[in-house]
């Protein structure tokens, strides 16, 4: 992502009833956020927000949580949520790095979805991977019964080092295309980076991992 500084973005992004602030301390209560007992889904690295944006205006039975980890980028989302006449209600903002999941959430998230993550293709940089072994143990307790987590990238190693890193970690895998746009899935929602590949013409890999907490 490239990343323009806006001046005031931290401020402004505070502001929003959208973003919450200190979120460690609605661990294991995400529910009660939402007053309801409808299942939560996350989008980590959620970038300018129009995928969750779309999810949660699509299906109203969902919680959606996006994470992020730019001021600047954030400010983005939320300028267009403003916008918007209808703004969805099932829809939260997190500021941080994925890295500290584990001190926001346990035993509440029914799937995590992974939109264009950034590849990190120096093999130094691999546990900063959202899919690398590191992540997925972080991952594990934050869920409430099965893990699911559904992955799409424009990056042929990163796909291929995701695949290995979830078959390491016990997940099973499905319906796994190498060109999603020559295999449509029933609802595909665009991400911003998706679009600008798909006008490239680059082709766009798609999986669903799941994997069975005891
Ligand atoms: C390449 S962009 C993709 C954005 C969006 N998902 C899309 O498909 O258009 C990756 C985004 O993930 C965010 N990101 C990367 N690592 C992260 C982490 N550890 N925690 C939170 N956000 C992260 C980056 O700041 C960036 O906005």
């Amino acid at each position: 992502m490239r990343l323009k500084n806006i001046p005031g973005a931290g401020e402004y992004i505070e502001k929003s009833h959208y973003v919450i602030q200190n979120p460690e301390k609605i661990k294991s209560n995400w529910n009660n956020e939402f007053k309801n007992t409808n299942p939560i889904h996350i989008e980590i690295g959620m970038g300018r927000g129009d995928f969750i944006i779309k999810m949660a205006i699509n299906h109203p039975e969902i919680n959606y949580i996006g994470i992020e980890m730019y001021d600047s980028v954030i400010f983005k989302a939320v300028k267009k949520l403003e916008k918007l006449e209808n703004a969805p209600v099932n829809l939260r903002i997190i500021r941080m790095d994925a890295t500290e999941i584990n001190s926001v959430f346990e035993k509440e998230i029914s799937r995590i979805y992974l939109n264009f993550s950034d590849p990190w293709p120096k093999a130094k940089h691999a546990k900063r991977r959202l899919t690398s072994p590191q992540f997925l143990e972080r991952y594990t307790s934050i869920f409430k019964g099965e893990q699911q987590i559904f992955q799409k990238t424009d990056n042929d190693s990163l796909f291929s080092y995701s695949i290995e890193s979830f078959k390491e970690a016990g997940f099973r895998l499905e319906n796994v295309t190498y060109d999603l746009y020559n295999n449509m899935i029933e609802e595909n929602v665009q991400t911003e980076y998706e679009s600008k590949f798909v006008e490239k013409g680059t082709k766009i890999k798609r999986l669903e991992a799941y994997k069975t907490n005891y």
